[in-house]
């Protein structure tokens, strides 16, 4: 499994020779001007909430590549009625796909489209595939839901935002990868704006003082798992 960072929260994930791309937010986003979205490859997108800088270039790479728009109910089939392939899950619900299997958790969080029409309600995603298992917690507050992860899958790597305002800090990470039971992390959801700067340094020495590794990844960095 290969995962690649694109900024923000936004994912490039390699299973075997399927390609799922996670919360596409990228022409958005000032920090990932060198990526170019035309380049990408997707059979799935995964969305894990409405909000803009989760979806705002879902519908061009759903275009160019024919992806599967994998979601809640509510932002599939959004989606499902502008003409896109889509798949809808809900919480507690998790599906064998080509690549392997994904399971829709929770996260405490809200849901709305830009154009404030409901977006269902906001999710993570646990995939299991090529034998590695891995957890998408999407925007959320540390929640005592994340304990229930660790009794159906081992964990080999978390991503959880980081960055505060919207979602968890830092702190509240450390003690979310103790809930998902997980010490190596992916961080997200930092520095895209003035409310999320986190400093780099301090963030990655709060997690190896508690035995973990945050890791932070410059924007089209990729780690193999
Ligand atoms: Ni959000
Ligand atoms: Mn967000």
């Amino acid at each position: 499994m290969k995962i690649t960072f694109y900024g923000h929260s936004t994912l490039g994930i390699e299973i075997g020779r399927k390609h799922l791309l996670v919360d596409p937010f990228i022409t958005g986003n000032e920090k990932a001007s060198h990526i170019d979205i035309s380049t990408l490859k997707a059979d799935y997108i995964l969305i894990t909430h409405a909000h803009f800088d989760h979806i705002h270039d879902v519908e061009a790479i759903a275009k160019n590549t024919n992806a599967v728009i994998v979601s809640n109910w509510e932002i599939a089939s959004h989606y499902g009625k502008k003409g896109f392939q889509y798949h809808q899950m809900n919480h507690g619900g998790s599906w064998q796909f080509d690549f392997g299997k994904v399971k829709f958790v929770n996260a405490v969080h809200s849901s709305s489209f830009p154009d404030g029409t409901y977006g269902g309600n906001p999710g993570g995603f646990v995939i299991e595939g090529e034998h590695k298992n891995i957890y998408i917690a999407g925007d959320t507050a540390l929640t005592m839901d994340m304990k229930l992860i660790p009794m159906f899958t081992k964990l080999d790597v978390a991503i959880l935002p980081i960055g505060n305002t919207y979602t968890m800090n830092i702190d509240e990470a450390i003690i979310a990868s103790d809930f998902v039971d997980c010490d190596k992390i992916l961080g997200v959801h930092y520095d895209t704006f003035g409310y999320i700067e986190i400093n780099h340094e301090q963030a990655i020495r709060q997690f190896f003082d508690k035995g973990k590794d945050l890791m932070l990844l410059a924007i089209g960095e990729s780690i193999e798992l």
